[in-house]
């Protein structure tokens, strides 16, 4: 049994703003059912939604401040979380990042440095609770420099590194090196400098025994220019080290069999009923009643990443077909003000909601019968997998995970049952188009729409597999 430090800056149902939250919200249960010693260590944010006690558990002086850490557990888990508690730095409202408006707080580099140096304090034990970690496993930038300062102890734990996207690399001005009194022996081309910039995520990946990210797709492409932004050279470095581990999905949280969000439940022996979720969201949505008429959804953020700008393009001629459009976002102002003027064109076929609304994505799943992914790229991806489970087509672009886990509809995979969804290449309005096209004709044919899918909905996306591969990485070490 390994004694695991998952450190991370976001965890569901404890606070998100995307996939990381709902991955650092369910592997580290995987883990733990694979019977591990598994501690979650994140801030505590004032938008927490702990479920249970809070308790104090020591505190710590760190760089002339106090911090405590306290003690709860993940909501309905026994996975221990350790709460980084300093209220001039994270008991700030809403997002862990950045303010209403969206823009980064300006004192993030201080706020995730302390984090990531108490994190390096738990993880030796440090606070004596009679628990040092064998192993650290960091995510994303806002924990980089966890490895980077383990690296010059001696008798530390063994690190990994998962990076969950390369777009978001913690970047900050060269001149804040001192003050944030990092280990000098850090700064230099080889280790936390890029671009005579401080990169919290070259912590990460210079210094973690092994670097993950979360597709075997997306691992190849971040070692190329395209997805690499001027650190592919770096992993290609590190290709040895280097693995992709396709994300898991919550199956309890994600089962249209018990799901209490959506109207009716439903499997696939009773897949009819899902007409019953579809005029639940159409009536929600204030969309005509229209069992014949595809529903064409899209959850998302609302940013470049996601290939919004493809669907803006695209909107005009979809409204020529017979389809409604079901859109959940939150993100980029100017892509939100250009819906907003399309959903005001066709309010009896666009159906909008800007804001962030668990319930409705469930709800907007389990009654869509397409669902849109055209992601420029896409490290993983979360909600193709939770629509084939609700046996909502994806259409997706063939990138990162969206490759990984869904098929095209060819003949060759329609005739042998692996389609389970329509995959496209080119990252242009031109080519979705077509796309939309092709699974608008494939709607047509019933029974074989019926029969793709149920094929979707058995697919395995658990967490046990991936959970067994981390462990497997953990051992390698
Ligand atoms: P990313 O992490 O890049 O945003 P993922 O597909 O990995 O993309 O995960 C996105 C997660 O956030 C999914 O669980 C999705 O349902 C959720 N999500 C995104 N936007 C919203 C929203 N506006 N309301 C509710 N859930 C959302
Ligand atoms: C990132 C990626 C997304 C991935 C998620 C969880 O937010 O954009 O593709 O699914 O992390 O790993």
């Amino acid at each position: 049994m390994k004694k695991i430090l998952f450190v991370t800056s976001e965890a569901h149902p404890l606070i998100k703003t995307g996939g990381l939250a709902d991955v650092c919200g369910s592997l580290p249960k995987a883990l733990a059912e694979l019977s591990q010693d598994i501690r979650l260590i994140m801030p505590n944010y004032k938008a927490l939604k702990t479920k249970g006690d809070v308790r104090f558990l020591c505190s710590l002086r760190i760089d002339n401040r106090d911090v405590n850490i306290l003690e709860t557990r993940m909501p309905d888990s026994d996975v221990i979380v350790w709460l980084v508690d300093c209220a001039e730095f994270f008991n700030y409202p809403g997002n862990p990042y950045t303010d209403e408006q969206g823009n980064a707080w300006p004192n993030n580099d201080e706020r995730f440095a302390l984090f990531c140096r108490v994190a390096v304090v738990c993880a030796l034990d440090r606070i004596n609770q009679d628990w040092k970690a064998d192993i650290v496993h960091c995510n994303d930038w806002q924990t980089g420099l966890v490895p980077a300062i383990l690296s010059l102890e001696d008798d530390r734990p063994a690190t990994v590194f998962t990076i969950h996207n390369m777009a978001y690399q913690g970047l900050f001005p060269a001149s804040h090196v001192a003050s944030l009194n990092l280990p000098g022996q850090l700064w230099h081309l080889d280790g936390l400098e890029f671009n005579n910039m401080l990169s919290f995520i070259k912590g990460g990946l210079v210094y973690a025994d092994r670097i993950t990210t979360v597709s075997p797709t997306y691992a190849l492409e971040i070692q190329t220019p395209e997805f690499g932004y001027g650190l592919e050279g770096l992993l290609t470095y590190r290709n040895d080290a280097l693995v992709g581990i396709i994300n898991g999905i919550d199956m309890d949280q994600w089962n249209p069999e018990t799901d209490t969000y959506i109207s009716k439940n439903f499997d696939i022996k009773t897949l009819a009923k899902k007409q019953i979720n579809k005029a639940d969201l159409q009536k929600k949505s204030a969309l005509p009643e229209n069992g014949q008429v595809p529903v064409v959804a899209l959850i998302s953020r609302l940013v470049e990443q996601k290939g919004i700008d493809m669907v803006i393009d695209c909107l005009p001629e979809m409204m020529t077909m017979p389809m409604q459009f079901v859109l959940l976002g939150a993100g980029d102002k100017d892509y939100e003000k250009r819906l907003q003027n399309l959903a005001r064109l066709y309010p009896d076929k666009i159906a909008l909601t800007l804001g962030y609304n668990e319930a409705l994505a469930h709800t907007i799943e389990a009654g869509a019968d397409i669902f849109l992914m055209p992601s420029r790229f896409e490290p993983c991806g979360l909600n193709q997998m939770y629509s084939q489970r609700y046996g909502t087509i994806p259409i997706v672009r063939k990138t990162g995970g969206l490759a990984d886990t869904v098929i095209d509809a060819i003949p060759e995979t329609i005739a042998d049952g692996t389609a389970t969804g329509v995959v496209f290449s080119e990252a242009s309005a031109g080519t979705l188009i077509e796309a939309i096209k092709r699974a608008m004709l494939l709607y047509t044919n019933r029974d074989a729409w019926n029969k793709m899918q149920i094929d979707a909905m058995q697919k395995d996306f658990s967490w046990q597999r991936s959970a067994e591969q981390y462990l497997a990485l953990y051992n390698s070490i």
